[in-house]
This record gives structure tokens, sequence and C-alpha cells, in this order.
């Protein structure tokens, strides 16, 4: 056979999953997540990282706490993420909000359910933010405690980006802060998302604390998400010892203590992941083999949406009577499809798979991240369960749906 990675754990146990919770299924491995959240917290010995993964990936309460036994906080994207993460058991001054666009009751709900940290998008953000902080209500956070900081744009470090507020904004920035008798402690900088060269990061270093240093109240820096993960195996991966060398190095030389940030979304959680599905049909078109599997890209929106990739592997057994001995140890180009007729509906294009039979078992790798965070009720097929495993065991953290979701909400006669 030609190079095909090994899928991530054995037939037997891919088979014992789905017989007990259905088909398709996201599986998640504990074991390999724990690692990756050593390794990434290793990797930046700097002694005031505050480790804050980023939900807006996956906000299963059962793999957040993981993060949390781990001794990361969140990064809350939205209010939605700042619920699961206090539904995961974070304390609110582990939780980073680093959003966009709240309106008031938005902005009064985060701040109520105790948020102490928050970066804002905008001037009109920072305005709002400051001024539902002094009208108080019911949140009784002390001024001292609240760390206000900004997104950075600037196109040269942070790309085409909507996001963020420009240094030349900084100085009425700092004053609209301090006339509420708040003060602006910190700068939030995001790179861009999926990104594996670790140079885009390690070189803007410098720049990005020269310009944290016009914040003369500076106290914190966030450098964000963004750090990529080799989807595709053979390619090169984010070298995270480098980037939390040269990020220490650089602050403590800076002789003056500031707090770092760093907020993994993707690169913590994407490779513990994986969506095993089932092949329902199988056809050829001359050379090419069509497999239609029991998923579609609405329970995993990634390649549709961002046309991102995800490696596919199968689990062939050996070869069934009618094949020819050998025939399933050659690989052939392959598309897998979605069981709907949704002309997108493509798990994967041109893989490279062992001719596979009704009832095979396929699984998607590296699904962790914006996988099911992602999925939806497009195409009117309820979503998988999940599962995680652990010690040699698994357990269910959440229920496959029916068909009753499709009428959440609905009002009819
Ligand atoms: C501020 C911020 N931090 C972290 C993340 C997570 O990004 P990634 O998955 O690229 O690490 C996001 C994603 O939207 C974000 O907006």
């Amino acid at each position: 056979m030609n190079s095909y990675p090994p899928p991530p754990f054995s037939l037997e146990l891919a088979q014992e999953l789905l017989m007990t919770h259905g088909s398709p299924l996201y599986v998640y491995q504990g074991d390999d997540l724990r690692q990756t959240i050593q390794h990434i917290t290793q990797a930046i010995p700097y002694p005031r990282t505050q480790f804050r993964f980023a939900s807006v990936t996956n906000g299963n309460i059962a793999l957040l706490q993981i993060f949390r036994a781990s001794g990361w906080g969140l990064h809350a994207n939205t209010p939605g993420d700042v619920y699961l993460g206090l539904k995961a058991g974070f304390a609110p001054e582990q939780i980073v909000y680093s959003g966009s666009n709240l309106n008031r009751a938005e902005m009064e709900q985060i701040l109520n359910w105790g948020i102490t940290t928050l970066n804002l998008d905008s001037l009109a953000q920072l305005q709002l933010c400051c001024e539902v902080f002094t009208d108080r209500g019911t949140n009784t956070t002390p001024h001292s405690l609240l760390r206000l900081g900004l997104r950075l744009n600037l196109p040269e470090l942070t790309g085409d980006s909507r996001i963020g507020v420009r240094p030349e904004e900084f100085p009425n920035a700092i004053a609209l802060t301090r006339q509420q008798g708040l003060k602006l402690s910190g700068l939030h900088f995001y790179r861009g998302t999926g990104i594996n060269a670790t140079k885009a990061f390690t070189e803007v270093i410098d720049k990005i604390i020269i310009i944290a240093q016009q914040l003369p109240d500076w106290e914190y820096l966030d450098f964000g998400g963004g750090f990529g993960y080799p989807y595709d195996h053979g390619a090169v991966a984010f070298d995270w010892e480098l980037f939390g060398s040269e990020l220490s190095d650089r602050l403590s030389r800076l002789g003056r203590e500031i707090d770092l940030v760093i907020e993994p979304g993707r690169a913590a959680i994407a490779g513990c992941g994986t969506l095993l599905a089932q092949v329902v049909s199988v056809k050829w078109q001359l050379e090419k083999q069509i497999v239609g599997v029991d998923t579609t890209v609405a329970n995993l929106s990634v390649p549709s949406v961002h046309g991102g990739y995800r490696e596919i592997v199968a689990y062939a057994p050996l070869p069934l009577g009618v094949l020819t001995p050998g025939y399933r140890h050659s690989l052939f180009t392959t598309d897998v499809c979605g069981n709907t007729t949704y002309s997108r509906d493509y798990l994967g294009k041109n893989c490279q798979l062992p001719p596979l039979e009704i009832g095979d078992i396929i699984a998607v790798l590296d699904v962790g991240a914006y996988g099911y965070a992602m999925s939806s009720h497009f195409l009117h097929r309820p979503k998988p369960a999940e599962v995680l495993l652990e010690n040699g065991q698994h357990r269910l953290i959440r229920r496959r749906e029916d068909y009753d979701v499709l009428l959440t909400n609905q009002v009819f006669d």
C-alpha cells in the first residue's frame, strides 16, 4: 500500500464506539489533548504567562474542564463563550473577553458575570464598556481589578482586518478611559488564523512591544490565537518552542513586569478530535471512487465553509469475498460525499483511499477545532453525539440529536 496514515485508534474500538453511540460520531482523545496542552504550556517559559483556551473552536463543557484542570483559563469571543466557560467552572477572572460589537445589554451581562479582562475592538466599544462599568448595575468588580485592553489594528502586522484600533487612536482611547476613572492597561494582538509559519509571529514581537509601550498604563500583552495546526500531516508545524523562547526572552528583558496572555484555539484542540462515519454507498466514475457516507458538511462545515483540508483515512478490514486479495491494499482517488444532494457536500475531494464497501468506517482527522462548534442544522440533519476517550474508557459528553431538534422554537398549529 502507498503511504497512508494509520487511523487514530483501532478498528475494534471504532466499531464499539459506533455500536454504542451511533454514526456519525465525534470522538475526542483526552490523553492527546492533555499532552498538547502540556506541550504548549511548557514551550513558553515566561513566568507571568496565562493560557486562555479560545472556546470559539469547541464549546463542549467536558473538554473545557480538561483545560481548566490543566490550569488554563478561557478566551471568550462572545457572551455565549463566557456563559459556557462559567458553566464549565472557570472563575470570571480566568476568562478574557476579546470580542467585537456587543450591544449595551450584552456588555452589561458580561460585566455582571464578573469578567474583569476585556480587550475591546473599537473606541465605541471601549466607551460603552467604561460607561456600563461605571454605571455599576449589579456588577461589583472594584475599579482596580478591571483590566481594559485594545485590540490592535495595523495592516502591516494584523493584515487586512476589520478588527481593532489603530495606534493613532490610542491617545483618544486613553483619554476616554481616564475620564471614567479607569485605565487602559492591555494590548491585544491577533496575527490571523491558522498560521503555521512561526516567523510570522516571532518577527513582529519587537514591533508589538514598541506599540504596547505607547500605553502609559501598560500591564499586559495578549498575543492572541491564530497559531496554526498542520492539517496536512506532511506539512511544517508551528514551532511552539521557538516562539515561546523568543517571546519570553523579549519580555524578560523589558525591565518591567508585564503579564502575557496566550489564547490558542485550533492549535490546542484540533488534533484530538476525529469524526467517525460509515460508508453507505460506493460507486465508480471511471477510475474515481465515489464514496457516500452517513454524515454531511453540516456536521463538519469546515471543508465547505473555509475550503479547509482534513485528512480522511479508512478502516478497511481485510479483503472481503468479492474482492481480489490484495485489492484492498491499493489506493484510489476518492471523493468522500455527504448524505445530501447539496452541491458542496464533500467531506473530502481527491482523497487517496482503498476501495471501500458499505459498512466500512472512515475517520475524518483533526476535527477538534471548528468542527462540532461550526456544525449546523442546515440540511436538516440532527447533529452527532460527542464522546471522550480517556484512560482506555469512553464516555458520552454530548447526546446525539433526534428530529425533534428541528422543531425547537418553531411556532405552528
Ligand atoms: C481573539 C481571538 N483569539 C483566539 C482565537 C482563536 O483562534 P485560533 O483558532 O486561530 O487560535 C480567535 C478566533 O476567532 C480570536 O478571535
